[in-house]
């Protein structure tokens, strides 16, 4: 691998197994678990899936790229792909979760920031799955794939840092009726982590002596042409 490049991927792996599992410690351990009982459980699996999905497999589909630089660009597309599949299913679980359980409970859907953002973050998210699967999986043209790559790379890293936001503020609300304790401790560090992730997954990507030899990202699955790599 690249100089520098093994210690800031070791490092962006710290930050997001660390911010995993402190969800995982506050969530599961400490506020009940998870389950589908319409009442506190229910919501339990939203911060879990969220995190999980949108931080944990969206960031490491994003470092396949840096990681797996040795390897042909069609293996790597592949694994981007069901990296982001795996990310898109839980955080559908976890957005399901959320809105059936104030649907249920009566509690208003979208008033706070943090569902706003969240919103937005997912809706973008899933816009980019699917650009990305016709544009970059399926036989598009060429012309409309080199128009279509920077757009998919400025929104790819976009939508990381709308995620660290969107977690930041759903942790805060979550934790401000709470005193002082472990629940505060571990939200807030869990939040920094994420934070710390995203920074770190971005700088990777974009840091351009880092990049793979050609930015010519315009291959698809099928197509005998598909060894470029960035
Ligand atoms: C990128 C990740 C996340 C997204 C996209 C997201 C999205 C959303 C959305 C759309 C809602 C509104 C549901 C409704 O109005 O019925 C919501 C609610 C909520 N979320 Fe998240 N969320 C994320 C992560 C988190 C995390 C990590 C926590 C931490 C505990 C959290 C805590 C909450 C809370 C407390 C609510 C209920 C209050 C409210 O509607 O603001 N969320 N989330």
């Amino acid at each position: 691998m690249h100089k520098g490049l093994t210690s800031a991927v070791i490092l962006a792996q710290c930050f997001g197994i660390t911010a995993l599992t402190l969800i995982c410690v506050w969530i599961i351990k400490l506020s009940g678990g998870i389950g589908w009982d319409g009442g506190e459980k229910q919501f339990n699996v939203h911060p879990v899936t969220m995190v999980l999905g949108l931080v944990f497999l969206y960031g490491e589909g994003l470092l396949v790229y840096r990681t797996f630089r040795g390897y042909s660009k069609k293996w790597i597309k592949l694994l981007h792909a069901f990296s982001l599949f795996g990310a898109l299913l839980s955080a559908t679980v976890g957005i399901t979760a959320i809105f059936q359980l104030h649907n249920e409970t009566g509690e208003p859907n979208l008033h706070s920031v943090h569902s706003w953002l969240g919103l937005t973050t997912y809706i973008l998210f899933g816009l980019q799955f699917v650009a990305g699967f016709v544009c970059f999986l399926l036989p598009t043209p060429q012309s409309i794939k080199k128009v279509v790559l920077p757009f998919h790379q400025f929104f790819g890293g976009a939508i990381l840092l709308l995620v660290a936001a969107t977690c930041a503020s759903g942790i805060m609300e979550k934790l401000s009726e709470e005193t002082w304790g472990k629940k505060v401790f571990l939200g807030n560090t869990a939040a920094l982590m994420i934070v710390a992730f995203a920074i770190t997954v971005l700088f990777i990507v974009r840091w351009s002596p880092w990049k793979r030899p050609s930015e010519d990202d315009t291959g698809h699955l099928l197509s005998s042409n598909d060894v470029s790599a960035n």
